[in-house]
């Protein structure tokens, strides 16, 4: 426990703004040319940097080089291309939603993304909207009538939280002593949090299982990027475990599927699985727990310059054979990768048959 929490508390407090978002190379292929328009499908996201895709402004991921692999340059995305929300727009064969926080009222039809990096289920360290506030936003503009009922019955909402508020949790308190605790009450919140989007007259709702935070390289670094810290994993597991059994309860009460998990737990470890195994042939494979961009040292973390401009950061040779692109966020290439792993549930969400 101790050693954890002295490698924890030693990071740059910025390093937990960074909970976020990712993508994939192969990914930034596939065609984005097939919108509906008007009265398309309307993706609506809620949550932390794993989904966000532009609302924390001035925040690293508007800075070089996030973004250097989609679209070129930085557009507020916590990764080096397109994130978890990318994937699951072109899924639905739509654009991906507008940022709240630049939002436009002639790019409404494909929803609104209120995600913003850095914040939790609770407050976090960091000043940004809650997943509460965040549906606050919702609920106004549904008042304002910008959506009415009549485009929720072919909407989706994309729900990710939870990483942030475990790292506030630790940084506060400086161990994993008691965060059962912490996750109970994460998860009441959490029903709450989707029974009030539902209410609101959504009624498909995917939701994100936690990562296995112990294999964010943040973690991983004290291992030399060897191994996953099997207590952080431990929360994850719990934290996923409790979400899914609520997740069941809440479609049982409801006597339909409306609530749909996206297991990012067991498809991170996947993921890993097998690259830490074909990297022992073909070492153009990257070590899946170490990241593409890093700080020169501790005083900084990718996109970080000095006072002359002059980069004080690391990238790796190729962004689209790593999992990580930075201390916490997958890169491209790790979204694609998980993407493919969630296929299957996507399908579902939307009643599709041949899954
Ligand atoms: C809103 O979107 C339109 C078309 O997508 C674009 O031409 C316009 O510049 C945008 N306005 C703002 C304020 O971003
Ligand atoms: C969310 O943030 C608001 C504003 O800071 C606060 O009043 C509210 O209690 C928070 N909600 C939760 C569930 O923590
Ligand atoms: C610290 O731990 C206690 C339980 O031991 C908990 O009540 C409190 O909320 C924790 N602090 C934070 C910041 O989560
Ligand atoms: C953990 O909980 C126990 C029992 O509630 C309490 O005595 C102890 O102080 C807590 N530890 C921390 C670090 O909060
Ligand atoms: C995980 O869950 C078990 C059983 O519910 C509990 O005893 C344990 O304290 C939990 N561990 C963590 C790290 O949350
Ligand atoms: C080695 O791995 C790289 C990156 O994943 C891949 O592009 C390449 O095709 C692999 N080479 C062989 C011989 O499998």
């Amino acid at each position: 426990m101790m050693k954890q929490t002295l490698i924890i508390i030693t990071l740059p407090p910025f390093l937990i703004f960074l909970f976020i978002i990712i993508t994939g190379v192969e990914g930034a292929k596939r065609s984005f040319e097939s919108y509906n328009n008007k009265n398309s499908v309307k993706l609506f996201v809620f949550g932390d940097s794993y989904v966000d895709t532009g609302n924390f402004l001035n925040s690293g991921s508007y800075n070089p080089p996030y973004g250097i692999s989609f679209p070129g340059k930085p557009t507020g995305r916590f990764c080096d291309g397109r994130v978890l929300t990318d994937y699951v727009a072109s899924f639905l064969k739509i654009k991906s939603p507008t940022p709240y926080a630049l939002r436009n009222s002639s790019e409404l039809q494909y929803g609104m993304n209120f995600a913003h990096g850095g914040t939790g289920i609770f407050n976090t360290l960091v000043d940004g909207p809650n997943m509460s506030v965040q549906i606050d936003s919702f609920e106004k503009l549904i008042e304002q009538r910008v959506y009415t009922k009549h485009d929720f019955e072919s909407s989706i909402a994309l729900v990710n939280a939870g990483g942030n508020d475990y790292a506030t949790f630790v940084l506060k308190n400086g161990s994993l002593q008691n965060i059962s605790v912490l996750t109970e009450s994460l998860i009441e919140q959490m029903s709450l949090n989707l029974k009030r989007i539902h209410n609101l007259g959504i009624n498909k709702i995917a939701i994100g299982l936690l990562e296995p935070i112990g294999c964010v390289p943040m973690l991983t670094v004290k291992s030399s990027y060897e191994k996953c810290d099997e207590a952080f994993n431990l929360v994850s597991q719990n934290h996923s475990q409790m979400l899914l059994q609520i997740v069941q309860q809440l479609n049982k009460q409801m006597g339909k599927s409306v609530f749909m998990t996206l297991d990012l737990y067991n498809s991170f470890l996947s993921i890993i699985a097998t690259m830490q195994k074909s990297r022992v042939e073909n070492s153009t494979v990257m070590n899946p727990l170490q990241p593409c961009c890093k700080g020169e040292d501790l005083k900084y973390f990718c996109g970080s310059v000095d006072d002359k401009g002059a980069r004080k950061y690391s990238l790796c040779e190729k962004p689209e054979f790593s999992l990580f692109w930075d201390t916490v966020h997958p890169s491209q290439n790790g979204w694609y990768a998980v993407y493919m792993m969630l296929q299957s549930s996507l399908g579902q969400l939307i009643g599709e048959k041949n899954f």
